[in-house]
């Protein structure tokens, strides 16, 4: 049996993938590694800590796979986006990355949304947030002039990873469109966003399809892990590109709702439907561009209210309570801002609110609320990104119960799809390695075999009609608190 790797360097760890050469998964293993919160907002992580979860997951797959050395044949990466990595001439660390969800950043967002707010619209076709890389950048450019003069390599972290197996300096599309430096109609480096930095395009890294055949592993990195030296490396892309490509979006039809800490819609756009609010950047398909919206407290809202409400009752408890309340939570409405908002709003100061509690509430009630208001806000973005899926398949812990299931198919008035395996993005990565391998004719034949579909959730559109209704005060319910929510924060 050959054996193909697909690595996902996220943010709480390094996950690798095996899958056979049918797509089949064979094993996988995760390494942990630290973030460091040194002050409020800031988020870093050491680079060297991702090479070294990389050893440890090549050292556990040749202890656990038999003949793993002589029968790996391929390696792709999916990788955290946004995250800065700065090397020098000699391709040393000059200081921590600097991670997506790092908002120091704020000074130098509001500077390039004043300044060149419509230049890096036209460009790049995204708007400067603190998670995005040019912010960054500009932050070291302001905050550590010394680091700043000795920068001769900028990357990201699964590039960084990449860098270190091959030498290559090299970027896929749907990570280079997270730095807000690339223009998205030329599909090269924006010389007018990097002017902004004084930066030289020869300084950036050369720009690659995420199939690309990068090169082989390096015959050092080879000989020290024990792996067989003819192992191919592929680019591979950015985690959304990646997860998404792993449940089977490849076609405008099929939407992807996933709802973990955070909250994502995503589906494949025409130019015409790249709009402010969302985030458009490449997908791994050539040539084809994806919209997203993200929620920024999904599941998150609801472990708050679990904890504050019910901390002792387990995740099925709690949605048999949601079950005894009705849609709409009679009369309830929820809006998850807890940390802010993102899609459609980009507003840090939002906070969320409980819109017409009652006397006669209950707790079941208020956790349905937190339910169905955590799947408006990813309705506002699916309604925010102009997009009309026939389908959407639903991951991450949103899909793990089936009340929720329902409600998400209710709200959005679509069929929901439920997969049997969730592997996220390293799957996808190790799909990209299987298609650069030429396993698969293209990743519709390598997706047919690899996704399988566990359960179809169909809409009652009775019940969808309702909720388009309370759906309409949700919307409204921004606008007349956001001036509320800054009043606050200015008083604490
Ligand atoms: C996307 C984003 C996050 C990271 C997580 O814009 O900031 O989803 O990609 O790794």
């Amino acid at each position: 049996m050959r054996y193909i790797l697909g690595i996902d360097l996220g943010t709480g760890s390094m996950k690798g993938l095996i899958i056979d050469e049918m797509a089949n998964i064979v094993d996988s293993y995760s390494i942990k590694y630290p973030t460091f919160h040194s002050q409020k907002g800031y988020s870093e992580q050491r680079p060297l800590d991702w090479l070294g979860a990389f050893d440890k997951i090549i050292n556990y797959f040749n202890k656990n796979i038999l003949n793993f050395k002589e029968n790996l044949e391929g390696i792709s990466f999916s990788g955290q986006m946004h995250s800065l990595v700065l090397l020098d001439e000699n391709q040393k660390i000059l200081r921590n990355s600097i991670l997506w969800n790092d908002v120091r950043t704020s000074k130098e967002v509001d500077y390039l949304k004043n300044k060149y707010g419509e230049l890096i619209i036209s460009e790049t076709k995204n708007i400067p947030l603190e998670g995005f890389t040019l912010p960054k950048l500009l932050w070291v450019k302001n905050n550590e002039p010394d680091i700043w003069k000795k920068i001769e390599y900028i990357l990201l972290p699964k590039d960084y990873l990449r860098l270190y197996l091959t030498n290559d300096y090299s970027m896929d599309y749907s990570d280079a469109s997270g730095t807000l430096l690339l223009n998205l109609n030329d599909k090269d480096w924006s010389e007018q966003i990097l002017d902004i930095l004084e930066l030289k395009k020869n300084k950036m890294p050369h720009l690659v399809e995420s199939t690309q055949y990068i090169g082989n592993i390096s015959k050092t990195i080879a000989d020290r892990l024990n792996i067989n030296k003819n192992v191919k490396i592929f680019a591979g892309g950015a985690d959304n590109a990646c997860s998404s490509l792993g449940v089977g979006i490849i076609d405008k039809n099929i939407g992807m709702l996933s709802i973990g800490t955070s909250g994502v819609i995503l589906g494949l756009s025409d130019d015409s439907l790249l709009d402010k609010k969302s985030h458009n950047f490449y997908h791994i398909l050539r040539d084809t561009k994806y919209s997203m919206g993200v929620t920024l407290s999904a599941g998150s809202s609801l472990d708050w209210i679990k904890e504050k409400l019910c901390e002792d009752i387990s995740y099925e408890e709690l949605f048999n309570l949601v079950k005894e309340s009705d849609i709409g939570s009679n009369g309830l409405i929820f809006t998850p801002f807890l940390i802010g908002e993102r899609t459609p709003y980009n507003d840090s100061s939002i906070r969320g609110a409980f819109i017409g509690l009652d006397i006669s509430h209950n707790k079941s009630d208020m956790l349905r609320a937190v339910v169905e208001g955590i799947t408006f806000s990813l309705y506002s973005c699916y309604k925010s990104i102009g997009a009309d899926y026939k389908s959407i398949v639903s991951i991450g812990g949103g899909a793990k119960n089936e009340v929720w299931l329902q409600i998400q198919a209710d709200i959005f008035g679509k069929d929901i799809h439920k997969i049997s395996i969730e592997e996220g993005p390293a799957f996808g990565a190790a799909i990209i390695a299987s298609v650069g391998l030429h396993k698969f004719k293209d990743f519709s034949e390598a997706l047919t075999v690899g996704i399988k579909t566990e359960k179809i959730i169909k809409p009652n559109m009775i019940l969808h009609s309702k909720y388009e209704k309370i759906y309409k005060i949700y919307s409204e319910i921004y606008e007349n608190t956001s001036y509320l929510s800054k009043k606050i924060l200015e008083i604490k």
